[in-house]
C-alpha cells in the first residue's frame, strides 16, 4: 500500500544544501506537516528556512544548526524537535561528505556511518511500537558505489556500505514485525552537487587522474531527480529494501538482485 507523507512531522538531515535542499522543498509538495532541517551550514540552513517560510507562508520549516557527527549535538536536535515540534514520523539521514584524504577520513566515517547510525537507532526507539511509538521510516542515505565498482574511493565506500548494510539489517521483518519503523536505503548515482566539488580528496593524491578520468563514464543526475526518488522510495518502500537513483531514472527497487547476491554468500557460508 502507497505510504502517505500528509501531515508528517520530517527530519532531513545534510538539508541546507544539494539533494537535502531540494527533498525539503518536495517534503513541502507533499503537504507534510513539518520539516526540521539538521545541518553544520548555518547561513544556507537558515537562508532556506526562511525562503521556504515566506514562499509557503505556514512556518512549516525549521532549520537546526546541528553537526550529526558529534553525538551530544545530534541528539540535543531530536531532543528539541520532540519538545518543540512534536512526534517523528520520518527520519531522512542524507548528511555526508565525500572526503578520503588521510587527514579527513575518521571525520568522513563518522559523518557518513557513525551519525546514520546513532540517529537510526535514536529515532528507531522513540517510534517503535513495543517502546511507545507508533512506528515511522527512516530512509538512510547510500551511494551506488556500495553496490558497484568503485576503487577510487574505498573508504567513502566502505561507509556507504556500512549504511546499506545498517539499513537492511534493521529494517529486516524480524524488527520491522516488532518496531514498525521501516528502514530503506536509497542509493544515490553521481548527482550535480556541491559534494562532486571534492572528488580530488582521495587517499592517495596521485591517483587523481585515474578518478577524474573514470568520472567522464558518468553523467550526473539532477538534485530534482535524487529528490523525486526519495519521496517514491518513501511512498513504495517496503522495510529493508534497497533502491537506486541514478542517470535522472525513476527509482528503481533493486531488492531482489540484493537479496540474490546474498542469497549466493549464504549458499557458501551455510553450507
Ligand atoms: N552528489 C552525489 O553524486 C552523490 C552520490 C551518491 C550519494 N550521495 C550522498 O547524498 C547525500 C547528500 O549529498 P549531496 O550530494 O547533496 O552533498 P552536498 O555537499 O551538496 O550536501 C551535503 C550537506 O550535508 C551537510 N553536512 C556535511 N557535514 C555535516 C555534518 N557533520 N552535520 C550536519 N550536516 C552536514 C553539508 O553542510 C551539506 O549541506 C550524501 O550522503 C552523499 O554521500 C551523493
Amino acid at each position: 500500500m502507497e505510504q502517505s507523507l500528509n501531515e508528517k512531522i520530517v527530519i532531513v538531515t545534510g538539508a541546507a544544501s544539494g539533494i537535502g535542499a531540494f527533498v525539503v522543498k518536495s517534503l513541502l509538495h507533499e503537504n507534510v506537516k513539518h520539516v526540521a532541517m539538521l545541518d553544520v551550514s548555518e547561513e544556507a540552513g537558515t537562508a532556506l528556512q526562511d525562503e521556504l517560510n515566506s514562499k509557503y507562508n505556514n512556518n512549516k520549516v525549521t532549520f537546526i544548526k546541528c553537526d550529526v557527527a558529534d553525538k551530544e549535538n545530534l541528539l540535543k536536535a531530536y531532543k528539541v524537535i520532540n519538545d518543540e515540534i512534536g512526534y517523528i514520523d520520518v527520519v531522512i539521514n542524507n548528511a555526508g561528505i565525500l572526503d578520503d584524504s588521510p587527514d579527513s577520513y575518521m571525520t568522513e566515517i563518522n559523518i557518513n556511518l557513525a551519525s546514520v547510525i546513532t540517529s537510526s537507532l535514536y529515532a528507531w526507539n522513540k517510534m517503535h511500537k513495543e517502546k511507545g511509538g507508533k512506528g515511522g521510516t527512516i530512509i538512510n542515505v547510500s551511494s551506488v558505489v556500495a553496490l558497484s565498482n568503485a576503487a577510487n574511493v574505498p573508504i567513502y565506500s566502505a561507509t556507504k556500505i556500512g549504511v546499506l548494510k545498517f539499513s537492511t539489517s534493521l529494517g529486516n521483518k524480524l524488527h520491522y514485525s516488532r518496531s514498525g519503523v521501516r528502514i530503506l536505503c536509497l542509493c544515490f548515482g553521481l548527482t550535480n552537487t556541491p559534494l562532486l566539488r571534492n572528488v580530488h580528496k582521495l587517499f592517495d593524491t596521485d591517483a587523481i587522474g585515474l578518478i577524474t578520468e573514470d568520472l567522464q563514464n558518468y553523467k550526473s543526475q539532477s538534485v530534482e531527480s535524487a529528490a523525486k526518488a526519495v519521496i517514491e522510495t518513501y511512498k513504495q518502500g517496503d522495510s529493508g529494501s534497497v533502491w537506486i537513483s541514478t542517470s535522472d531514472k525513476p527509482a528503481m527497487d533493486v531488492t531482489n538482485a540484493y537479496d540474490k547476491s546474498i542469497e549466493i554468500f549464504d549458499s557458501y557460508v551455510y553450507s
